[in-house]
């Protein structure tokens, strides 16, 4: 997301190790000397030969992969199209022979039966219509067949609202109408799309269309379901909670359920002008809450009454999107974060694997194994897939190496000893039992992704411009950069299956022109420029798709003026090169992605298209700095379905 909640970010200073404690000066050498210096490090296995902006080789098999998924891709891929010219502009722009067709704007009904209002320009739609329309500013977002390519449901996130362009006066004359509107242009839509031969199109109506918004009923599950914590007095039970927000990225499990992920949940909540240590570590603080101003309008939002509220975001949430009459579970097994994705895999005897990284400066990178192996039947069969397994942080080496530890009561420090009471405490808490554990504090870990080939696993690291700060954690291995203000994209390999505890990594790149002048900017991208990278897929033959979600307030001018816009890029994975695929309109993020499965249909989200660098647009001049898609009035975040005009597969 654009807005940058510093108090949030910056709420992990403690005391883990940094760079200098873990750091050697070979390794140090190799990080600021790059190609040269890695053939002298004892680089294991995969790593041995690689330059940091080369993929290994495609892995036909070896541990953890298993041996039906071996062959596929093994000669690798390489990119067709033509790149896109970065430029300001306020379209989406595309490679040549491409087309890129509008879906699903803000504000567009999903298709509920008999209730379909439209939008209206002037924003002057009521909350109950908002409640049956596309939420604002979508995000992460999954495909699931009903028809194979032609027809099937896409459910999409809708990260944070502009209450600039939500209201027809913005946020004059506040009142709980405008907060409820608010809350029910968040959460998540799942639509029925299909194509017919002028292209795709929303069926409206559908039997599966839905909104899950900041109200709808959801139910708690897992070891932290229940307990104390998590009780309030509207729900003695801690079991029963309403609504999911702040819905960045996501997760499409095997067995055909989607996952939303709460990320910026604190920003909901008005705290207390003195916040106890549990609330300052997740960010909960007086003044808050002013910004949406939801707590003047439902007192659940205001910690100070109901300090518990808070305690039920942050989860990743499982949604069955073939049943719209299922109730959305929120899954504490996998921990309490700002949840940004949480990419699914499953190890070679068919247990669920959940890689999750937490958006915030300095904070972790998160595994979770189930216990149990998925069942054949879909949803149904899975329903407490997700309820039983291990959650594990992550530890980058300053070796190369590092290790999965485990958020377990009762191992090591998570005891009653260190004020954990039992493991619902643990992973209610999961941010003091990682700082506990000594994981590596991150410069804001975004998507991660799994080549389901090669079994590497990725994770963007968007950019920290704290890294380095007075009073803050310095450069280390994993996040080598002071004031990175580019970000990179880690990567590694299990040591075996998916479910091991120790893996080999490494940098796949250091975002950031490698011609520029300021160091903490400089990268080495091979191919394309590319700042702050954010959503992160690797498609069935494995490449790599990136996002970016680069800002004038991180980056800087100069180097902003450079990459204007936000874009999406392909990274052959046989080359490392990366190629500029889309360009999207001024003051956008382009995140969100996900294929039909014959990889010739690739949706797209734009999201904040014209948002001013204060994440507000002017109510009085709506389309000041952009106008996408409609061409006149209010922009409007939107999915965007991309075909090739002679019907080949996308990238190719
Ligand atoms: Fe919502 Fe971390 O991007
Ligand atoms: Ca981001
Ligand atoms: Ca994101």
């Amino acid at each position: 997301m654009a807005k940058d909640f510093d108090h949030m970010e910056d709420s992990n200073r403690s005391a883990n190790p940094t760079f200098d404690e873990v750091s050697d000066p070979a390794r140090r050498q190799w990080l600021r000397g790059g190609a040269a210096a890695l053939g002298a490090l004892a680089a294991p296995g995969w790593l041995a030969g690689c330059v940091p902006v080369a993929l290994a080789p495609r892995h036909a098999g070896g541990p953890g992969v298993p041996p039906s998924q071996g062959a596929a891709g093994a000669a690798g891929f390489r990119l067709g199209f033509s790149p896109v010219a970065m430029a300001a502009v306020d379209t989406v722009a595309v490679p040549a022979g491409y087309r890129a067709e509008v879906l699903l704007r803000w504000g567009d009904p999903v298709g509920i039966a008999g209730r379909m209002p439209a939008f209206r320009p002037d924003a002057a739609n009521t909350a109950e219509d908002q409640a049956l329309q596309a939420g604002m500013h979508h995000d992460g977002m999954a495909y699931f067949p009903l028809n194979g390519a032609r027809r099937g449901l896409l459910a999409i996130n809708h990260e944070y609202t502009d209450e600039g362009l939500l209201h027809p006066d913005g946020r004059a004359g506040w009142s709980p109408e405008k907060a409820r509107k608010s809350m029910a242009a968040h959460g998540v839509s799942v639509i029925e799309v299909a194509r017919g031969d002028d292209g795709w199109r929303v069926v409206r109506p559908s039997r599966y269309a839905r909104r899950l918004t900041a109200t709808t009923p959801m139910r708690l599950s897992g070891p932290a379901a229940g307990h104390p914590m998590m009780r309030t007095a509207a729900d003695s039970t801690g079991r029963r909670v309403l609504g999911t927000f702040n819905n960045c990225a996501n997760g499409q499990t095997p067995w055909g359920t989607y996952l939303t992920c709460e990320e910026n949940w604190a920003g909901y909540f008005e705290g207390p002008a003195e916040p106890d240590a549990h609330q300052r570590r997740w960010g909960i603080a007086a003044g808050l809450g002013g910004w949406y101003r939801w707590h003047e309008a439902d007192e659940r939002f205001d910690a100070r009454l109901h300090p518990n509220e808070p305690n039920r975001f942050g989860w990743v949430v499982e949604i069955d999107p073939a049943d719209p009459a299922s109730t959305p579970v929120k899954r504490t097994a996998l921990g309490r974060a700002a949840h940004e994705g949480a990419a699914t895999a499953l190890t070679a005897d068919g247990r669920a694997v959940v890689y999750m990284g937490e958006d915030a400066r300095f904070e972790y990178i998160y595994k979770f194994v189930s216990r149990q192996r998925m069942r054949p039947g879909g949803a149904a069969a899975n329903r407490e897939l997700l309820d039983h397994g291990t959650l594990y942080v992550a530890r980058f080496g300053a070796d190369g190496r590092g290790q999965w530890l485990p958020l377990v009561h009762g191992q090591g420090p998570l005891t009653a000893a260190h004020g954990f009471a039992d493991q619902g405490q643990v992973l209610i808490q999961s941010r003091q039992a990682s700082d506990l554990l000594g994981a590596t504090k991150m410069d804001r870990p975004e998507w991660t992704a799994v080549d389901p080939v090669t079994r590497t696993v990725y994770c963007t690291l968007t950019n920290n411009s704290a890294r380095g700060r007075p009073g803050q954690p310095g450069p280390d291995a994993a996040n080598p950069r002071e004031a990175n203000t580019m970000g990179q994209i880690i990567r590694w390999r299990e040591d075996g299956d998916l479910d091991a505890t120790t893996f080999t990594w490494d940098h796949l790149v250091l975002a950031g022109d490698p011609l520029a002048e300021r160091p903490a900017a400089r990268g080495n991208v091979h191919g394309d420029v590319f700042g702050s990278p954010d959503g992160l897929w690797v498609d069935p033959r494995g490449v790599l798709w990136v996002q970016t979600d680069a800002s004038s307030s991180v980056m800087g001018q100069g180097d902003y003026a450079r990459l204007p816009n936000n874009q999406m890029l392909a990274c052959d994975p046989a080359t490392g090169e990366f190629r500029r695929f889309l360009v999207g309109p001024r003051g956008c993020e382009v995140t969100g992605i996900a294929m039909a499965p014959d990889l010739r249909s690739l949706f797209v989200n734009i999201q904040h298209p014209g948002e001013p660098p204060n994440d507000e647009s002017d109510p009085a001049d709506p389309a000041r700095h952009s106008s996408w898609p409609d061409g006149q009035g209010r922009p409007r975040s939107a999915t965007v379905v991309i075909t090739r005009e002679d019907g080949g597969p996308i990238g190719s």
